[in-house]
């Protein structure tokens, strides 16, 4: 047991800021990803309970987060890593795929001008850090479901970035942040870090496999079955690695690197077909 502990970097919790948006009209009444059935019951006061204890999971390990406010009608609003993409004080807005929630796109953008942030408007479709990640200089930019393919190079020029183009194939794992898990993006390329990121490679194509083979050749590999109960769909701040409670396999994966999994459940604001990053939009810059 020692063995694979004393081999794994030592790891190191970095400070964030994050947006989220408290579940108070959380609902399924439409369609637009295969986790939702709006046939079936929801229950907004347990959504918010467990909606909650992700919020007070946050503030306890010393991340700082802020709130726009909920809007009547946009039942996916809690999911604010759709609401934008954020580096260095600049937020580039969004431009929804599907009809039932552009109603979003504008109150992010109010959200990140009142706030500082430099405000950038989308030209292509995309989703945010629902299918845009950054790994070290390099962004991770997915498409396949949602995000224009053509959105990649506008995310390029708007950060002066890299980017890495990865193709999702299974609709189950419709935005990127469903199959990648970015568990320490300062330790990127060449650091001393063995498993900078996380995935699960059945969600994508053999092209993009193959890339995500030879640029992060130490990333943890998860299963299918971790995979299909949201496993990916994690929040990590280098250290600590907040995951779905189901995913005992990806679990035991992070504690072998050295990091701390710390299970949360939001099996509620799954029937929406979104989990911990979803509900967790990373504000870079600024403070
Ligand atoms: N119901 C939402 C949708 O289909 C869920 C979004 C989940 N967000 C995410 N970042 N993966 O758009």
């Amino acid at each position: 047991m020692s063995t694979r502990f004393e081999s794994a970097p030592e790891r190191i919790a970095q400070h964030r800021r994050y947006l989220m948006c408290r579940p108070e009209y959380f609902t399924v009444s439409y369609r637009i990803n295969p986790w939702m059935e709006p046939s079936l019951p929801t229950d907004t006061g347990k959504a918010l309970a467990q909606w909650q204890t992700l919020y007070d999971t946050y503030l306890a390990l010393g991340h700082e987060i802020e709130l726009i406010d909920p809007v009547p009608g946009l039942p996916d609003m809690v999911y604010t890593a759709n609401g934008g993409f954020v580096i260095d004080g600049r937020a580039l807005g969004v431009k929804f795929r599907v009809d039932e929630r552009r109603g979003e796109e504008r109150p992010f953008m109010d959200w990140f001008a009142a706030h500082g942030f430099e405000v950038v408007e989308p030209r292509a479709v995309q989703e945010g850090e629902g299918d845009f990640l950054l790994v070290g200089d390099t962004i991770l930019a997915g498409s396949g479901f949602r995000s224009d393919p053509s959105s990649h190079r506008e995310v390029s020029e708007v950060f002066d970035r890299e980017v890495l183009s990865l193709t999702l194939v299974d609709p189950r794992f419709y935005h990127l942040d469903t199959a990648i898990s970015v568990l320490d993006p300062v330790q990127g390329e060449g650091g001393v870090a063995a498993a900078t990121i996380a995935y699960l490679p059945s969600a994508f194509d053999d092209t993009s496999r193959a890339m995500l083979e030879r640029r992060f050749p130490d990333a943890i590999r998860v299963s299918d079955d971790d995979g299909a109960v949201f496993g990916l769909n994690s929040a990590s701040d280098g250290l600590n690695v907040l995951l779905s409670p189901r995913a005992t396999g990806f679990a035991e994966q992070l504690r072998e690197r050295g990091y701390r999994p710390i299970p949360i459940d939001l099996s509620e604001l799954l029937l929406g077909g979104g989990g911990i990053k979803c509900c967790t939009l990373e504000l870079r810059g600024t403070r």
